[in-house]
C-alpha cells in the first residue's frame, strides 16, 4: 500500500485533490477529560515513555492479559507516561476509556488514548466541510458509530441500517437483521427515488468507522454509492465503463470519497487464532470492485480510499502530540524533552512496521517491542515481516526491557 505524501494513506492512485484534513498536523485530539494526578516532586521524571496496544497486548476482547493491569500500574506509581493507541473503535472515547479503567483497575482517560476514528473528528470541518453533509457511516454495533459521528459534530449521518429500514429490497439476504435493524434504524433525510433523482438520497462521503456486522448489506450499498451518479442511491453512473474517460470512466462522476478508520487484515480476540479485521472487510470490498467493474475492454479501474489507523504516519503523529501534551500535563510543562517511546505491540503490520517508520518531527526515537500474547506468534524459521527492536513474552517483559534499555532507577518485579 502506497502512502502519499499526504498523512492518509492512498490504498488507490488517484490524483483526488488533497483534503485539509489530510494535512500532517491539521488533526487536534479530542478536549480530553482532566485527571486528577498527584506526582510525588521528588520523582525524577523520564524522558522516556509508552505507547501502548490494546487488543494482543492489553486484554482479549473483553479479558485482561496476565500482568496488564499490574504493569500499567507500575508506570502510573513512578510517573511513567503512557498511552493507549488501538485500532480499534466503535464507540466513544470516553466509553472505551471507562470500559478499559474498570478492567484493568486503572485510572485512565481520554487524553491518553487514541483510537481507530479518533482523527476523523477533525473532518467535520476540513476542506469538504462535511459537518452538515450526509455521511454514510458503516459498521460498529446498532447506531453506536452513528452516535460517535454526531458526538464529533457531524449533523446528517445516515447508516445501513436507516437505508435497510427504508428500502428492505435494497438487500434481499438481510431478511434475518430485519428486527436489528428496527431498532435503532432513523428515517431517511430523502428516500431513495430513482425516477427523480434530485430527490433521492444522497451520500457526501463513506466513512467505514468500526467492523461491519451485516458484510451483505453494508457491501452492497457501498459498491452502489461508489457506481452511483454523484453519490445518489438508485443511480447508476453513465460514465461507468467509459473508456475514453481516466479509470475508464469509473468514479470520475462525483461519486463521494471513501474513508476507512483500520487497516488490520487480522487481530487477537478471544479465539485462539487471529480473526479477520476491518482489512478483511476493506479486501472483500475491493475484491467486488474488481468482480464489478472488470471487463475485456478495459484493465481494472482503480478503487480510490482512504485508510487511517496504524501503521499509517498520521496515526503515529497524531498519538505522538497526544502523548507529549499528555506528560506536559502530567509535569506541569517542567519535563525535558521527550527522547524515546516505546511501542508495545502484538501485530508486525501494524504497531511495528508503525513504529518502525515513523520519523518524529520532535526528534523522538520509537522503539518497537512485539508481545507473544496477540497476533504474533513464533514460528520456527520464521521472522515478523516487521522487525522489532525486540520479541517478549508480554506487556511485562517489555516495560522490564524499556526500564532496563533507559536505565531507569526502579525495576519491575
Ligand atoms: O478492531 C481492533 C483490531 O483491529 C486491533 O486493535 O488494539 O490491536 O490495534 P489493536
Ligand atoms: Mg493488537
Amino acid at each position: 500500500m502506497r502512502t502519499s505524501s499526504l498523512s492518509f494513506s492512498s490504498r488507490a492512485f488517484s490524483p483526488l485533490p488533497r483534503c485539509r484534513a489530510c494535512r500532517p498536523g491539521f488533526f487536534r485530539p479530542l478536549q480530553p477529560q482532566k485527571r486528577s494526578f498527584q506526582r510525588d516532586s521528588k520523582q525524577a521524571i523520564p524522558d522516556f515513555a509508552f505507547a501502548f496496544d490494546i487488543d494482543g497486548v492489553l486484554v482479549r476482547s473483553a479479558k485482561p492479559i496476565l500482568h496488564a493491569s499490574m504493569t500499567l500500574q507500575f508506570l502510573q506509581r513512578n510517573s511513567i507516561p503512557f498511552i493507549l493507541l488501538t485500532n480499534g473503535g466503535g464507540k466513544l472515547e470516553s466509553e472505551r476509556v471507562k470500559d478499559l479503567s474498570e478492567k484493568l483497575s486503572l485510572s485512565l482517560d481520554t487524553s491518553m488514548f487514541v483510537q481507530s476514528h479518533t482523527p476523523f473528528a477533525e473532518m467535520v470541518h476540513g476542506e469538504e466541510n462535511l459537518r452538515d453533509k450526509c455521511i454514510l457511516v458503516v459498521g460498529g454495533e446498532g447506531g453506536r458509530c452513528r452516535d460517535v459521528a454526531e458526538k464529533y459534530g457531524f449533523t446528517n449521518v445516515v447508516t445501513p441500517g436507516d437505508i435497510y429500514a427504508a428500502h428492505p429490497e435494497i438487500s434481499p439476504f438481510s431478511g434475518p437483521f430485519k428486527d436489528y435493524y428496527r431498532s435503532f434504524a432513523r428515517p431517511l433525510p430523502k428516500p431513495i427515488n430513482p425516477s427523480s433523482p434530485k430527490d433521492s438520497l444522497k451520500i457526501d462521503a463513506v466513512f467505514v468507522y468500526n467492523d461491519a456486522r451485516d458484510w451483505g448489506l453494508d457491501l452492497q450499498v457501498i459498491m452502489d454509492v461508489m457506481l452511483s451518479h454523484q453519490g445518489i442511491m438508485g443511480t447508476v453512473s453513465s460514465k461507468n465503463g467509459d473508456t475514453s474517460l481516466p479509470n475508464s470512466g469509473f468514479l470520475q462522476d462525483g461519486q463521494p470519497r471513501l474513508y476507512f478508520s483500520n487497516p488490520d487484515l487480522l487481530w487477537a480476540a478471544d479465539y485462539h487464532l487471529s480473526r479477520l479485521g476491518q482489512g478483511g472487510f476493506c479486501a472483500a470490498v475491493g475484491g467486488l470492485w474488481q468482480a464489478l467493474t472488470s471487463s475485456k475492454n478495459h484493465p481494472t479501474p482503480r478503487l480510490y480510499m482512504k485508510v487511517i489507523g496504524k501503521p499509517y504516519r498520521l496515526t503515529y503523529q497524531f498519538a505522538e502530540k497526544q502523548l507529549i501534551r499528555h506528560r506536559d500535563e502530567l509535569f506541569h510543562e517542567k519535563a525535558p524533552p521527550l527522547k524515546k517511546v516505546y511501542m508495545v505491540g502484538d501485530n508486525p503490520e501494524s504497531d511495528i512496521k508503525g513504529a518502525n517508520s515513523y520519523v518524529s518531527p520532535h526528534k523522538v526515537e520509537w522503539v518497537s517491542l512485539l508481545t507473544r500474547t496477540g497476533v504474533y506468534q513464533d514460528r520456527e524459521g520464521h521472522r515478523p515481516n516487521h522487525e522489532p527492536r525486540a520479541i517478549v513474552d508480554d506487556v511485562k517483559a517489555a516495560v522490564q526491557y524499556a526500564l532496563k534499555d533507559s536505565n531507569w532507577h526502579e525495576s519491575l518485579e
